[in-house]
Formats: C-alpha cells, sequence, structure tokens
C-alpha cells in the first residue's frame, strides 16, 4: 500500500506544477485550470479522472447589448435541492437531490437561471421537494429566504449579472412570496412584467436591464399572481420543453403540458429546455449532460422554430464527461449572440455569421470529449502513465 500512496502523491506533485486542460487526467480539482474541476464519469465507461468543465463562458462578456432573448444561460433544476443536504426542519430529507453545491456556488460557476420549489411551510415560505402541494418535515429544504438572500448578496457583488428564478409555486398564503422577496431585498432589483414582450419580440437589451438595475425576472408557475403580485406567470413569456423521461427521447422535444408548442413564436420570446430524469441520478447525470444533451440542444432548436433555448436546465449541472452543460450553453449562446457554432467565435461588432475568419479561445468539442484526447498533449504523458501503474497495481493487489 506504501508504493500506491507514494504513486499518488508522485501523481499529485507532478499534477500541481501545472493547471490541467479539458480532458487532461487530474487527481483533485486544485488541479485542473478554472472553470474545471476532476471527475470520473463512470456511467459513460470513463474511469479516469479528468478535467471538466464546470462554467460556462459568460456570453456578455463576449457581446454586450443584445436583447435579453438573444442569451442562454445555465439553469438549475431544483438548484436548492443539494446532494447532502440537512433539513432546517431537523429532520431527515427524504426526498431525492438535485444539484451538488450551494446557491452561491452555482451562481459564481456562471450559473444564471434558479428552479425553486416553493411551499408554505411552518409559517414562511420554503423550498421542498414534496408532492401533492404540501411540504413536511422531510420534503423541506429550508426557508426560501436564505438562498434569495444569496441570489441578493450576488446581485449586489455582481452590477452586470443577469438571474433568473423559475418558480414551481406552491404557495397560497396573501402575498406569501411578494412578502419573501421584499424581505430577501430583491425588491430593487426586480424586472417589472410590464416590460415583458407579450407579441414574440425582442425583450430589453441586457445593457438596459443593467442601467435600470433590473436584473431579476422572476417567473410563477400560478396565473393568478401575475395581477395580484405582479410577478410574471411563466407560460405567458416562455415556451418550455416535457420535463422528465418524456423531455430525453432522442429526436423528440414536445412540449410540456403548460406551455404552448415549442414553435410559438408569435406570442413567447423565450424557449427553456429541460433534460434531466423524473428520478435524479448523480451517476448517470455525467452521461446525460453529454452527448445526449447536445444531441437535445438541436432536436428542441428545430421544434422550437428553430430557435436556440435561452435556458438550459438540468440535474447536476457539474457533472459531465467533458463540456457538459456548459459546453451546451456556449453552443446555444455561439448561435444566438453571433450565429456562430461557439460563444468562443463570437466577437463585439463582428457581423452575424460571419464565422470562418474567427479563432476560437476555448477548444469547442460538441459532444463528449474524445476519450484520449489528453494523450495529444505530452505534458499530461506522465500523468496517464502513472495512472496506468496505479490502476494496474490495484487490479493485482
Ligand atoms: C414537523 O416536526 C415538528 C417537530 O419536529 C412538528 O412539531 C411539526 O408538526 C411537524 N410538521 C409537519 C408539517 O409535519
Ligand atoms: C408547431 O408544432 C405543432 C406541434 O406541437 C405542429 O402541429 C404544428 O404544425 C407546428 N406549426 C408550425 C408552423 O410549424
Ligand atoms: C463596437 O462598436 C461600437 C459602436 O460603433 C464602439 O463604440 C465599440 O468600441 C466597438 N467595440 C469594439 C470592441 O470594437
Amino acid at each position: 500500500m506504501g508504493f500506491i500512496s507514494t504513486l499518488f502523491i508522485a501523481a499529485f506533485l507532478l499534477d500541481s506544477a501545472f493547471a490541467l486542460k479539458l480532458g487532461q487526467t487530474c487527481v483533485s480539482d486544485g488541479n485542473c485550470d478554472s472553470g474545471l474541476h476532476c471527475e470520473t464519469c463512470l456511467a459513460n465507461g470513463n474511469v479516469r479522472p479528468r478535467c471538466t468543465r464546470t462554467r460556462p463562458v459568460n456570453p456578455t462578456s463576449k457581446v454586450k447589448g443584445l436583447p435579453f432573448n438573444r442569451y442562454s444561460w445555465l439553469t438549475t433544476h431544483n438548484a436548492f435541492a443539494k446532494l447532502g443536504a440537512k433539513s432546517a426542519s431537523g429532520w431527515p430529507i427524504l426526498t431525492p437531490t438535485n444539484q451538488q453545491d450551494s446557491i452561491t456556488s452555482q451562481l459564481n460557476n456562471g450559473v444564471r437561471g434558479l428552479m425553486l420549489d416553493m411551499y408554505d411551510f411552518d409559517n414562511d415560505i420554503w423550498l421542498c421537494h414534496s408532492y401533492g402541494g404540501q411540504c413536511y418535515n422531510y420534503t423541506a429544504f429550508q426557508p426560501a429566504i436564505n438562498v434569495l438572500k444569496e441570489v441578493q448578496v450576488f446581485l449586489e457583488a455582481n452590477p452586470s449579472e443577469i438571474v433568473t428564478i423559475i418558480i414551481e409555486d406552491y404557495v397560497t398564503s396573501p402575498k406569501g412570496l411578494t412578502n419573501v422577496f421584499n424581505a430577501a431585498g430583491l425588491r430593487k432589483f426586480w424586472f417589472p412584467v410590464s416590460r415583458m414582450p407579450r407579441n414574440g419580440g425582442d425583450w430589453p437589451t441586457v445593457e438596459d436591464m443593467v442601467e435600470k438595475n433590473q436584473r431579476l425576472v422572476v417567473f410563477t408557475s400560478k396565473a393568478a399572481k401575475q395581477a395580484s403580485e405582479g410577478i410574471a406567470y411563466e407560460w405567458r413569456y416562455l415556451v418550455e420543453n416535457q420535463y422528465g423521461n418524456g423531455g430525453m427521447k432522442a429526436g423528440s422535444c414536445p412540449n410540456r403540458g403548460e406551455s404552448s408548442p415549442m414553435n410559438n413564436t408569435k406570442t413567447k420570446s423565450l424557449v427553456l429546455m429541460n433534460y434531466f430524469p423524473d428520478g435524479p441520478d448523480v451517476t448517470q447525470a455525467c452521461k446525460h449532460n453529454s452527448a445526449p444533451l447536445i444531441s437535445m440542444l438541436n432536436t428542441c432548436h428545430e421544434a422550437a422554430g428553430k430557435r436556440w433555448p435561452n435556458f438550459i436546465a438540468v440535474d447536476f449541472y457539474k457533472r459531465s464527461d467533458g463540456g457538459g452543460a456548459p459546453e451546451a450553453v456556449d453552443l446555444a449562446n455561439g448561435q444566438l449572440v453571433c450565429g456562430c457554432g461557439n460563444i468562443a467565435y463570437c466577437q463585439a461588432n463582428m457581423t452575424f455569421g460571419k464565422c470562418e475568419l474567427q479563432k476560437p479561445v476555448v477548444a469547442s468539442t460538441p459532444g463528449p470529449v474524445a476519450r484520449d484526447s489528453s494523450f495529444a498533449n505530452p505534458v499530461s504523458r506522465p500523468l496517464q502513465l502513472l495512472w496506468l501503474m496505479v490502476v494496474l497495481v490495484v487490479s493485482i493487489l
């Protein structure tokens, strides 16, 4: 065993001497370049830990000033349902979880769409992953205000960023949502319903939204709250494909029941693409968030009247076998922002679709990173050999 630990230490020392690139074999997150982390994807047969992406390119860092609906945002399904979380109710949580990190960490990684399930619970508004419209001690995560305050801190610290919250809304207490958003200090960032287009036209530009400090877009699933609380009724403004297993059938992208058909370009300016199974699965997520996600991106583009999704919603957004959900967002942004295959090709003031002259800044590989791509880089060779030796020694023992 001493030999193996020596190997691990040697691998670590070698590893930390340089920041590893996408697809290279790694030992820990710290070895990888920023925006990457170190993991395996056993579901795809990738047993070697490699640097995989956790962060999309911020599209407004490339091209500013386009309408809000000309960008795509990484979106986390049940953003609050964190793996291993303890319920603030003091009870064990007996409900599935969908993400691996906190809202603050998600936002810092470039997540800009948060799907939150909100319930009346314990005389307050809570985030629960529950059923039957009712929250229980064992399905309750925490009071919504905690997470909304994290959003508030992020918006305060990042004055040019826009965050969208999509609420699966079970709150029936009068002004329940209004009160909790106000208490979290988020009112000042509110993007008013009156500025959301209902004729399929463009949204205000991100520049305008930033200038007016209207940087929080909120949608509810309860129609009545648009009139009573000024919270936009989601299905008036966006189309959304079927969620869960029904949304993961290759080659089809049907709208979910509450949504207009995906191809409703006449009245809905935003497109949201769901891609996650009925039961969240941390082990399979790396596979789902890789080639099949990119494939569904293309399928939904066709189904949505040749529109690329503005929101790409997944479980375990950090899991993939390479580029993952961040890559999918980069591809959608390339198309939306400059008419090219990746946001890396976009530049300020370029002609839409004139991509051939542009050099990508980051490697773009639609679908999974080739299994052996890192062998092409001589720098990673010692690591490859070390891993091979570790695997050999372990299998002998
Ligand atoms: C939650 O648990 C507490 C005790 O820990 C109990 O008083 C309360 O009634 C429970 N709430 C629900 C909705 O079951
Ligand atoms: C829009 O999609 C529906 C299916 O949801 C289809 O029946 C209809 O023909 C499509 N309309 C157009 C104009 O493509
Ligand atoms: C793009 O064009 C605008 C207006 O003509 C100009 O102000 C800006 O500096 C240009 N940006 C770049 C990066 O060339």
